[in-house]
């Protein structure tokens, strides 16, 4: 099928042509490419939002997996199920829009005091003030923080968990939910593809520098450690394997420069990251495990959700664009709805009780835990890709990121 275009191939050939675009082989002609791959996206919302009346109907089209995970949600109301979080301490990335701003939201509301990672210290502000001005206590028991982060270089990553470690002395929730999503291709300062440095490497760092912290807290009494990776069902569409092994392979642009800025390939760099996320906090579970920690690593798909970004994402189509933006509006998750399978994992005492099953996890909206992709299960690449993160984010750091976890903090 390698150079053959839909539009162009007889109908037999489409059902191969549209495996084909799974694992995202860059030959696939790219407006059809983009043509499969926004179809799909656009029924997966839509049917994220039929009644749950029709759970009953057998599974159409090609969607049906995504289909019952949908049907087969559990319902969580952040009002009366996330519990009194009062005394708990929190960290939220991206936290100024989008998802990450309901996550904060929701959080402080319910007592925990919240520190905002954000790059921008205006936006933050400006959220803060958003969420003080709607529950005005929440100003005068200073409960939310700007913490700054920028995701986009390792030693705004150090230095912002360095910052954060002079500030307190236990975390409790830790949410990695900034991120970037499809973008054309493009390297950091620190010479990393910016979507595995932003949605990756930078969190592991992070991470990395303050899971001291996170363990100590977990020893407390009455405590109750977690750290969510926000990542997305579109972590099966990531290229087989991954491609982790190296920098060099870290750095692929997953197509040709012809066509590397094409829709195909920001998925599939953008898939790959996503990827990451879940093999991190299944790796992530394995240090809490190793030092006989009851702190919890999971990762999540909040959905299809209608943020800003997506929303500027769709109209950006020529022609379809107004449509696209129109449907997914009004049929995907809203940012708030989004947010609850993060809110849920991050906070439900359910998980707590269920610790064993959801510890390193994969988990789908609201709470449902999912076995993810073949790749996103194997421990082996869970361990390449920690051990070749450590290596690059020490060089890069011109330090002993390994060496973190002895520090008198830890032991
Ligand atoms: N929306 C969806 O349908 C969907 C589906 C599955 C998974 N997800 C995941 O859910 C998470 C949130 O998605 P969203 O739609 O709410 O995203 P969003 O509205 O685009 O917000 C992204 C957040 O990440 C921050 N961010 C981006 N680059 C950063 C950097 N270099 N340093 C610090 N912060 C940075 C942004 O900060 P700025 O304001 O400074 O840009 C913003 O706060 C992402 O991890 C995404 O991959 C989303």
């Amino acid at each position: 099928m390698k150079n053959m275009c839909w539009c162009h191939a007889s109908s037999p050939r489409f059902s191969a042509l549209f495996a084909t675009v799974a694992p995202l082989d860059a030959s696939v002609c790219m407006s059809c490419g983009y043509t499969i791959y926004r179809t799909f996206e656009i029924c997966e919302w839509a049917i994220g939002r039929l009644p749950a009346s029709l759970s009953k109907l057998p599974p159409l089209l090609s969607l049906s997996d995504i289909l019952l995970r949908n049907w087969t949600m559990n319902k969580f109301d952040p009002t009366k199920d996330i519990p009194d979080l009062t005394g708990k301490v929190a960290i939220v990335t991206g936290g100024n829009r989008g998802m990450g701003f309901h996550v904060v939201q929701q959080l402080v509301n319910h007592g925990a005091k919240v520190y905002m990672a954000a790059r921008s210290e205006v936006s933050a502000l400006e959220a803060i003030a958003k969420i003080e001005a709607a529950k005005p206590e929440i100003k005068s028991k200073n409960q939310i923080n700007y913490l700054h982060l920028d995701l986009g270089t390792l030693k705004s990553a150090q230095a912002s968990a360095t910052e954060f470690l002079g500030l307190e002395t236990e975390l409790d929730i830790l949410v990695h939910n900034g991120g970037l999503m499809n973008h054309p291709y493009a390297k950091t300062s620190d010479g990393l593809e910016d979507g595995m440095a932003i949605n990756h490497f930078a969190p592991f760092v992070f991470t990395k520098l303050l899971s001291p912290l996170l363990i100590k807290s977990a020893e407390k009494q009455g405590t109750d450690v977690r750290v969510i990776m926000v990542s997305s069902e579109i972590h099966s569409r990531a290229p087989p394997g991954g491609k982790f092994a190296s920098l060099d392979e870290i750095n692929d642009p997953l197509a040709p420069p012809s066509s590397q800025d094409g829709l195909v390939a920001r998925y599939a760099r953008y898939a790959r990251t996503k990827l990451a996320n879940i093999l991190y906090a299944k790796q992530l579970q394995k240090v809490f495990d190793e030092a006989s920690s009851t702190a919890l690593a999971i990762a999540v798909n909040p959905g299809g959700v209608a943020t800003d970004t997506v929303l500027e994402d769709m109209g950006s189509f020529r022609l379809v664009g107004p449509i696209l933006r129109f449907l997914v509006s009004k049929f995907a998750k809203s940012p708030l709805e989004g947010s609850l399978s993060a809110l849920y994992v991050a906070t439900s005492p359910d998980v707590r009780r269920s610790a064993s099953k959801f510890a390193g996890a994969y988990v789908e909206p609201v709470g449902k835990l999912f076995a993810p992709s073949k790749d996103a299960q194997n421990d082996e690449l869970a361990k390449v890709l920690w051990e070749v993160t450590e290596k690059v984010a020490g060089e890069i750091l011109d330090s002993q990121v390994a060496d973190i976890e002895h520090s008198p903090l830890y032991t």
